[in-house]
Parts: C-alpha cells; structure tokens; sequence
C-alpha cells in the first residue's frame, strides 16, 4: 500500500464486515466501499447493507461508498443522508445495453423481482471454480439451483448435470444458466443506457434529498415553535 501510495496511486477495497473495514482502515486504504450481502455477484458475511453500513460508518473515518440493494434514488438518498459519499451499483446496470449480457437474460432480468435472488455456491461448484466456500454468489434462482443449491455436496459427482449446465451457458439457456444479480433486481424494470440509470439515480437523489430534507426540517421547527 506505501508503495502504491508513494505513486500517487488512490487505493479502494471492498468489505463486508465491520472488522475488516477496521484492518483496511489501519492499513491505510483511501476508500472503503461497504457491502452487503443483498449485492448481486460474489459476496461473503453475513450482513446486510443497512446496518453494516451504520457499523462501518460508526467505526471509521475513511471515505465510505455503499453496495448492495441499491437501484433507486431512493436508495441513494438514504445513502447519503446517512453519511456515505456515495453509492456503487452492480445489478442496476444490468440491463443496459452496455453489460454483456444477452438480450434473453436481460429479459429475465427486467422481469425479476426481489424474492427472485439466491446465494448459492451451485454454479461455481457445478463448473469446478475455485471460488472460497464463504464466496457464495447471488444470482437469479432458476431451475439448475432450485435443483443442486440444497444438495451442494453431490454435484461435483453429478457429471450429468455439470454437463447440463456448460451447455447450457453455451446456448444461453438461462432455465439452467446463470445470471449474477443482488435483490434490487426487483427495481430493474426496463432497458435503459448506464447514462440513463446513473442519471436517474443522482438527479432522484438530489430531489428526494432536497424535498424530504426541507419538508422534515421545516415540520420540526414549526413543531418547536409550537
Ligand atoms: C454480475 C455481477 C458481477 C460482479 N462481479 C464483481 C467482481 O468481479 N468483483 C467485485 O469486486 N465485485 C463484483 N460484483 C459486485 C459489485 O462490485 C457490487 O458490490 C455489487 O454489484 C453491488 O450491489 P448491487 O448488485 O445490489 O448493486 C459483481 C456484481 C454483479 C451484479
């Protein structure tokens, strides 16, 4: 980390527990993003954004970005209400046209709802990835992990079904495929360009920020001065 920092190189790590914001945080990292286990993608621990994200901002004095269920403005106006810089979105964007997914997972994607997610290690498992067991991924549930999430143990002998699932992934098939997505799925409801989104978000936020703020404020004092 000296060195990167001697190179005026600006250091950013992700966690996901309140410790180890505090081990990054001693170490000397510029930026923590926090997050929390309704992400989208590979996530570890066990908590979830809210209320690792109090503990971590409680804890440090390091810039902190939040991750994690967030997909609306509303999100990220709770998010900077409480004291983080800033957001960092995953599942948001994707059903932009700029993520490589295709066009039949983005389909499946926008009409995903938030129960729709699962954190499994299925398909690591299933392709023999090296992922750490406590490196399970959220991913839209589907037929393949309705099937193999409860019986982890037996699919690295099950050769039928690993077969099932390459080809599967080759095809596009996403009955069985994977598509790596958090619980704010459920808030992805059209095709839009990452512009779009990110706008949306921060002009949202600025609105909702402005509003919410001056409405209970106000309402406050005019409470005192009753
Ligand atoms: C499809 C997908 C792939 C991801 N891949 C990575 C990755 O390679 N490395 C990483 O640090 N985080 C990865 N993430 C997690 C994001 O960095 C981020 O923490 C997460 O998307 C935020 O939560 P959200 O999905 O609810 O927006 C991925 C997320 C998704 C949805």
């Amino acid at each position: 980390m000296e060195k990167l920092h001697q190179h005026g190189i600006v250091l950013a790590t992700q966690v996901n527990t309140r410790t180890d914001a505090m081990q990054v945080a001693r170490d000397g990292v510029d930026l923590i993003v926090v997050q929390g286990t309704e992400a989208g993608g590979h996530v570890t621990g066990q908590v979830s954004t809210l209320p690792l994200l109090q503990a971590v901002l409680d804890t440090v004095q390091v810039p902190v970005l939040v991750a994690g269920g967030i997909a609306s403005p509303r999100g990220v106006a709770a998010a900077l209400a409480a004291g983080a810089e800033g957001v960092w979105v995953g599942t948001a964007l994707l059903a932009s046209p700029e993520c490589e997914n295709a066009e039949q997972a983005r389909a499946r994607i926008v009409q995903a709802g938030e129960t729709d997610t699962i954190l499994t290690r299925a398909f690591d498992v299933a392709q023999g990835l090296a992922w750490p067991a406590q490196y399970p991924g959220r991913a839209l549930r589907n037929r393949f992990t309705d099937q193999w999430h409860s019986q982890i143990d037996a699919l690295p002998q099950a050769n039928e079904a690993r077969q099932q699932l390459a080809e599967a992934i080759a095809s596009k098939n996403y009955d069985l495929a994977y598509i790596y997505a958090g619980e704010a799925v459920g808030l992805v409801t059209r095709q839009q360009s990452a512009a779009d989104v990110i706008q949306h978000l921060g002009d949202g936020a600025e609105r909702l920020l402005r509003d919410r703020f001056a409405m209970l404020l106000e309402g406050h004092e005019a409470l005192l001065e009753e």
